[in-house]
């Protein structure tokens, strides 16, 4: 059952090319123009929406983040995101024109769950975006979108979070599409860099096998910090949880910017840390920067693996470790910046001989508060 892999957190790992792929297709047609069938919030009514509010735990939380910068930029539509324990706790301004977008593998989360009611209390509509068919999250949304992963065993989620991801991005085109956002020639662009970007995730998996051997010079580190700036920020958080709830390592993710504001006092001979580069074409003013915080914690005896786009030059001189993915346009970036974090945290849980499919004190989904 597991497919010859020796842990399901392999397999599903493994199985990312074709569960992208899957949640992506019938959804985009030949024209380029997207269906949504599963969603039934009119298009009148998502034309009222004034603000998105995404709910969700863990790793479907770090989709939603970079779900945001998605959302924010294709449809100019205010976006937030708040851990689904945190929501409803705090009195959320809410109303019928607000859209809530819960997102849960499961779709069992008890935090989600209560999230999304008292969304649909305050009258707001809700949109599921879930892995697990006629589980609780969906049957009490006004609508879904499944992402197409495949029943996902290990605990730690992997080919769920891709495929949140690209469900994400579809509902962030879906809705500037059907709000008519002016700039409909990015828009094309962006669903065929989506429709391409299965091979892409193929192709980073092809070249794991260093990082495995990188993972494992590394069992016996007690701390492991990952930097990342825009999207990659949530990349970085998302490959600390992991690192975490796998290895059983201290694992914190910064945003790269914060560095200066206290985390880089952190920063001591020869701990690992992983940054998470952008793109140098587009945001090439970040890219910059970034570069400057490896050069930065690299003078203070950092060790720097460096997760950067292949052809990117500029991070080589500072890179004690350099991990290449595919070009692709910075906003997808998190489809394949994600993967090697995974291999990294799955490779590192089996050097220090822990349970990789059923860490410690987890369990697959919450159903207490
Ligand atoms: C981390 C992990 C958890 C879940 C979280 C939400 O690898 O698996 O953080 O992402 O418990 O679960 P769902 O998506 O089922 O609501």
């Amino acid at each position: 059952e597991k497919g010859g892999y020796d842990y399901f957190m392999l397999k599903e790992i493994a199985e990312q090319p074709r569960a992208v792929a899957d949640t992506l297709l019938g959804r985009i047609d030949p024209s380029g123009s997207l269906t949504l069938d599963e969603v039934r919030i009119s298009p009148s009514e998502l034309r009222e929406i004034d603000k998105v509010v995404i709910v969700a735990c863990g790793t479907a939380f770090h989709a939603g983040l970079i779900a945001k910068y998605a959302i924010e930029h294709w449809t100019r539509i205010p976006c937030e995101v708040e851990l689904a324990s945190e929501f409803r706790y705090r009195d959320p301004i809410l109303d019928g024109r607000s859209l809530v977008i819960a997102i849960s593998q499961s779709g069992e989360t008890m935090d989600t769950l209560m999230a999304l009611r008292h969304a649909r209390e305050q009258g707001s509509k809700v949109l599921a975006i879930c892995n697990t068919n006629g589980s609780t999250i969906p049957r009490e949304s006004d609508a879904v979108l499944y992402t197409h992963a495949g029943p996902e065993v290990a605990v730690a989620s992997t080919k769920a979070f891709l495929t949140q991801l690209v469900a994400c991005y579809l509902v962030a085109l879906y809705l500037g599409q059907v709000r008519g956002t002016k700039w409909g020639d990015e828009i094309q662009a962006v669903i065929k860099d989506l429709s391409r970007i299965s091979e892409e995730v193929e192709r980073v998996l092809e070249t794991m096998e260093p990082v495995r051997a990188l993972a494992r010079t590394l069992a016996a580190k007690n701390t492991v910090l990952f930097l990342g700036r825009h999207v990659g920020y949530p990349v970085a958080l998302e490959g600390a949880l992991k690192l975490k709830e796998l290895a059983y390592m201290h694992a914190e993710g910064f945003a790269a910017g914060e560095l200066k504001h206290g985390p880089i006092a952190l920063i001591e001979e020869d701990v690992p840390v992983v940054v998470v580069v952008p793109s140098p074409r587009g945001r090439s003013v970040i890219h910059d920067k970034i570069v400057s915080n490896i050069q930065e914690i690299r003078a203070r005896g950092a060790r720097t693996i460096v997760i950067a786009e292949e052809g990117d030059e500029a991070v080589v001189p500072y890179a004690d470790h350099l991990i290449r993915i595919p070009a692709t346009p910075t906003l997808l970036q998190p489809l394949v910046a994600t993967v090697p974090l995974q291999v990294f945290a799955c490779e590192l849980a089996t050097a220090r001989g822990n349970e990789v499919d059923q860490p410690r004190n987890l369990a697959k989904s919450v159903t207490v508060e």
